[in-house]
């Protein structure tokens, strides 16, 4: 490849408990490395401190890997983007410090990125070999992270208008937050998913939000399990084990009705051809299952980014970089990481 001509973009995530790093070329991915802290285990959730720590130990050998794996030298990059927010403010300093000084190392432009805009944008990844067409503009997206929720009306790569968001805790923490209540480690989702598969969704209600409009609320579904498990428990101090499959199949069926319910009333009113789905949540199957039966019966086209893209990664933060080096949105050497950013 001729890497003079070429548009090479190196992409930092550091945003929460993944550091990734990801190399794109004109467009196209070849490379991404993602290192999951997995010291947050036992503590039950992230423990902020504990992740500046891990990132600042793995980005380096991180960011080699991903220029190693792409096969490409550092000094053929082009712009170095990175996540500038929304996230824990230790996090993402150790990723906007790391990729200002390499930018100023290697003279290049630096790009900042919306962290929550990229999960977005990562439905525009391309891998080399692999045919895929992208959601059309403008498409709708659900995004379900663990620390986001949102409707987002997208309408271009740069364009985003949030139609509704949670209230309160984002998707991600209500499936994370119960599986808590039962005693599944953290994260808690992935494991929700796992039993849900043997259990029946209809065993157990769980309460529902009455909220108008578009936005989410996930509080009074989540303090309806824990008093109602506190009550059975005291009946049967094996009620959890006993029903473990049939719990986690129940608070699946009722957090992915929430997140559909909404979707369906905006999809009424906003008329699409594309919906999208983006966010750690995303990998759930009941949410994927059920978002492409919508799309579906709404007559739009599903886009279901896979798995590795769903969750946090450097290839999302270099797919929004690619976008903004075309634009020239470049940043300065001044910019500071945010940990509350406006889409
Ligand atoms: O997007 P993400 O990797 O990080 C944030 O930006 O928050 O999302 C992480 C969230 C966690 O809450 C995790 O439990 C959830 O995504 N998650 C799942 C599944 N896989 C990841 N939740 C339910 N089912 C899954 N299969
Ligand atoms: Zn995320």
């Amino acid at each position: 490849m001729d890497q003079n001509s070429d548009i090479i973009i190196l992409g930092i995530e550091s945003s929460c408990d993944d550091t990734g790093a990801a190399v794109l070329v004109n467009g196209e991915l070849l490379s991404n490395v993602t290192y999951t802290q997995d010291v947050h285990k036992a503590w039950g959730g992230v423990v902020p401190e504990l992740a500046s720590r891990a990132h600042e130990a793995r980005i380096i050998p991180v960011v080699d890997a991903a220029i190693k794996n792409a096969k490409i030298t550092k000094q053929s990059i082009s712009a170095v983007a990175f996540t500038r927010g929304p996230g824990l403010p230790g996090s993402l300093m150790v990723g906007v410090s790391f990729a200002k000084s390499l930018a100023l190392a290697l003279n290049r432009p630096l790009i900042e990125v919306h962290h929550m805009q990229a999960h977005i944008l990562a439905h525009f990844i391309r891998t080399p070999g692999v045919e895929y067409t992208p959601p059309e503009f403008p498409f709708i997206c659900l995004t379900v992270s663990g620390g986001h929720t949102q409707i987002v009306k997208v309408h271009a790569a740069d364009r985003f208008e949030v139609l509704g968001e949670t209230i309160d805790d984002a998707a991600g923490e209500a499936f994370d937050k119960t599986a808590k209540i039962l005693g599944l480690p953290y994260p808690g989702g992935p494991l929700v998913d796992k039993h849900a598969q043997e259990g029946d969704p209809h065993a157990f209600r769980f309460a529902r939000p009455s909220l108008k409009g578009y936005d989410y609320s996930f509080s009074g579904f989540k303090t309806s399990v824990l008093y109602a498990l506190q009550k059975w428990q005291k009946e049967d101090p094996d009620f959890i084990p006993k029903h473990l499959d049939d719990l986690c199949a129940s608070i699946q069926f009722t957090i992915t009705e929430i997140l559909m319910d909404k979707l369906a009333l905006v999809l009424k009113e906003h008329k699409v051809k594309d919906i999208a789905l983006a966010g750690g949540v995303s990998a759930n199957s009941e949410v994927r299952r059920r978002f492409a039966e919508l799309a579906a019966a709404q007559g739009c086209r599903a886009h279901i980014p896979p798995f590795a893209y769903c969750t946090d990664n450097a290839a999302m933060i270099a797919a929004s970089g690619h976008f903004k080096y075309l634009a020239g949105d470049f940043s300065s050497q001044n910019v500071m990481a945010m940990a509350r950013m406006e889409m």
